[in-house]
């Protein structure tokens, strides 16, 4: 998903190239003005996706400033007002022509030298052959670019010169393997003459070069367009959480709300600029340029066994930012607490922070009250509250033993021990299946709320997370587009997870010409490349259809599994109403506008002089009916019965018909 970028309007101005006045970008180089006039200078050391360093020199052209002269090297040399260039004049062809003569007389064979030499007029065999001319043609010829490649795609320093004058050469620190190089290929991939080669296949994968290829692509993308969209190199995946509440998703107490006027004081702007230390590619991933983990080093914590001690947080990630935002406790300081403290207690941020937002709203509608919290004031925003109920559930004691056993058990709890209204809370009780939501606020995107209810393993997002592509992008106009959807991507996601692939270099950065593709919402250019990345492994090519079936015969399976358990019928599919829309008068108000209009638009009901309890069920007939509408689409586009079970001619079709899962399925046929 690359974030909104702002782009600052373009500064042009007049230069002269060769005479004659163009326009150019203010402040670019050169050298990118020359070919956006197409002019064409040789170049060595310059590489589109690295910092330029002017190290050939092969790029110089004379430049004229107020008057002065002086040759300058086009890569690094920045546009400015009042320029006239030379880009061709005998000196500086001469110059040109005396640098490549020099170069092949070194590197006589290498097919990107004897191109230059060609370019740049070199006839005959070099005069300055010597004892240091490499007959290689795969020799390294000192351009840098895997010394910058190395710094700029993965941070690290592994790669660098050493030597002076012609003892110059390439080298790793203390001219020794470094352990910290996780062989991400950046470097082979940059290098222009084939000089490097990684020899690191110890698991013996069919294609290693195939992977390398591909690997090396991603890398390339994650140097040069992150940046640009998603910034998951520097602040990981919090990137998102601004994005989330400027588009009024991002969960805020108990998902009542979409944002939040503090959402600043736990967003990644902050994170970048006071906590955030850890800029390291992780290594989960060997070759990952990725480093979407982050952590928040030496950080002293308040509370609990470890109050006083400075340690690492390993996060935060975007989703325990937004659990925080859910539990109305804006502080970035708890934020980190919070984080290190589930870590280390193993509790998971997101079932945790939505079971708490959803214990706060009991507690501030009254359906609980001290003497069941131990006496506490577990309101939204209650942050020491919120870190002591942690530290109960881990030495489990007091109302942290009843928070611990999660909403299901919760709402069973409240409505037969304290007689609340159990309607209200399936309403509010943000649990499918008996697992808690994950952080997105779903009411405005119908797909979405299908991807959390209808996945099969309860409301995480890692089935289909459809919410940018459905209400954002507006991709998914009808019930067929989203039912399509919803069969693509939760078998596409089932195809990571068998094959122990990680998701985030699927869609997280991508492609710069996505947008050209058919169907740019699957980012088919990254499909591609794990397909190849598969077949690198296996020697076993695959397409998009056998992928598919693949992953359905394991999620059709799942699926009729999840029966034993009674998990997987329609009713189970239901999300809570929060999920869908406003439950509240306090909810409907805050949106009022929105909800008005919909009404109006697409229910044709005009809401003057309706109170807000008659609209809010006036919109959750049509709201409901919307859901159930979109069960019936995804269940047909799945080949399950209305009931939302696998029919066995399905089960047939996927060749998993075993006697065991027809015995499963075969009561619930009916359709
Ligand atoms: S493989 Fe990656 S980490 Fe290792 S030296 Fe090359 S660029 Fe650096
Ligand atoms: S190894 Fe390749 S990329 Fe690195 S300096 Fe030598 S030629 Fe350039
Ligand atoms: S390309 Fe400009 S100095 Fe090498």
């Amino acid at each position: 998903m690359g974030s909104a970028t702002t782009k600052k309007p373009e500064k042009r101005i007049d230069i002269t190239i060769n005479g004659k006045t163009v326009s150019a970008r203010k402040d670019s180089f050169l050298l990118s003005a020359l070919k956006e006039n197409s002019i064409n200078i040789p170049t060595l050391c310059h590489h589109k996706d690295l910092t330029p360093n002017g190290t050939c020199r092969l790029c110089t052209v004379e430049v004229e400033v107020r008057g002065k002269k002086r040759f300058v090297t086009a890569c690094n040399y920045p546009v400015r007002d009042e320029i006239k260039i030379e880009t061709h004049s005998p000196a500086i062809l001469e110059h040109r022509k005396l640098l490549a003569e020099m170069y092949l007389g070194r590197w006589p064979n290498v097919p990107v030298i004897q191109d230059i030499a060609k370019t740049c007029g070199v006839t005959a065999p070099s005069r300055f052959t010597s004892e240091m001319t490499d007959p290689n043609p795969k020799a390294c010829i000192l351009c840098g670019h895997c010394v910058r490649a190395c710094k700029e795609f993965m941070m690290e320093e592994i790669l660098d010169f050493a030597g002076r004058g012609i003892k110059r050469h390439l080298t790793m620190p203390f001219g020794e393997m470094d352990k910290h190089c996780v062989g991400c290929t950046s470097c082979a991939y940059v290098c222009p003459t084939g000089a490097i080669n990684i020899v690191d296949d110890f698991n013996r994968p069919h294609n290693p070069d195939m992977i390398r290829d591909h690997g090396m692509k991603v890398n390339a993308e994650m140097a040069t367009l992150d940046k640009n969209q998603c910034c998951m190199r520097e602040v990981g995946t919090a990137n998102i959480v601004e994005v989330m509440a400027a588009y009024d998703l991002l969960p805020v107490h108990n998902y009542k709300f979409g944002t939040h006027v503090d959402v600043p004081k736990i967003d990644s702007m902050l994170l970048r600029k006071k906590y955030i230390t850890q800029n390291l590619p992780d290594g989960c991933w060997k070759g990952c340029s990725m480093a979407c983990a982050k952590t928040i080093d030496n950080f002293e914590l308040k509370t609990g066994p470890y109050k006083g001690h400075k340690v690492t947080v390993d996060g935060p990630e975007y989703e325990t930012a937004a659990a925080v935002a859910n539990m109305g406790c804006f502080d970035v300081e708890f934020l980190a607490e919070f984080n290190f403290y589930a870590d280390t207690y193993g509790m998971d941020t997101i079932s945790l922070g939505t079971t708490i937002a959803f214990v706060m709203e009991c507690f501030e509608a009254g359906v609980i009250g001290k003497k069941h919290t131990g006496g506490m004031e577990l309101k939204f925003g209650a942050s020491a509250e919120v870190l002591e109920l942690m530290h109960q559930m881990a030495r489990g004691e007091g109302f942290g033993i009843e928070v611990g056993q999660g909403i299901l058990r919760l709402k069973q709890k409240f409505a037969k021990e304290y007689g609340a209204d159990p309607a209200f809370l399936k309403d509010i009780g943000m649990e499918v299946k008996g697992l808690e939501y994950s952080e997105y606020l779903p009411k405005e995107s119908l797909a979405q709320q299908g991807g959390y209810a209808l996945a099969i393993k309860g409301p995480q997002h890692d089935e289909a997370w459809l919410i940018f592509m459905d209400m954002v992008n507006k991709q998914l106009p009808t019930f067929e587009a989203k039912a399509e959807a919803l069969y693509y991507f939760p078998l596409w996601r089932t195809w990571f997870g068998l094959n122990g692939l990680c998701k985030l270099c699927w869609n997280d950065v991508v492609p710069a010409d996505n947008f050209k593709e058919n169907e740019p919402a699957k980012i088919p250019g990254h499909v591609r490349n794990y397909f190849k990345f598969f077949e690198g492994v296996t020697g076993i090519p695959i397409d998009e259809q056998t992928m598919l079936d693949q992953s359905a015969r394991v999620y059709n399976l799942q699926r009729a599994m999840s029966l034993m358990f009674d998990k997987a019928t329609r009713k189970d599919d239901v999300p809570p109403y929060r999920s869908m829309g406003p439950v509240t008068v306090e909810e409907y108000e805050s949106r009022a506008e929105r909800y008005d209009k919909q009404l109006k638009e697409l229910q044709n009901i005009n809401p003057a002089g309706k109170n807000t309890e008659e609209k809010i069920q006036l919109l959750r007939k049509y709201r409901e009916e919307q859901y159930s509408i979109l069960m019936d689409t995804v269940y047909r586009r799945k080949g399950w019965t209305k009931n939302g079970v696998p029919k066995i001619s399905r089960l047939k079709e996927l060749g998993i018909d075993l006697p065991e899962i027809v015995k499963l399925v075969e009561k619930h046929q009916e359709d």
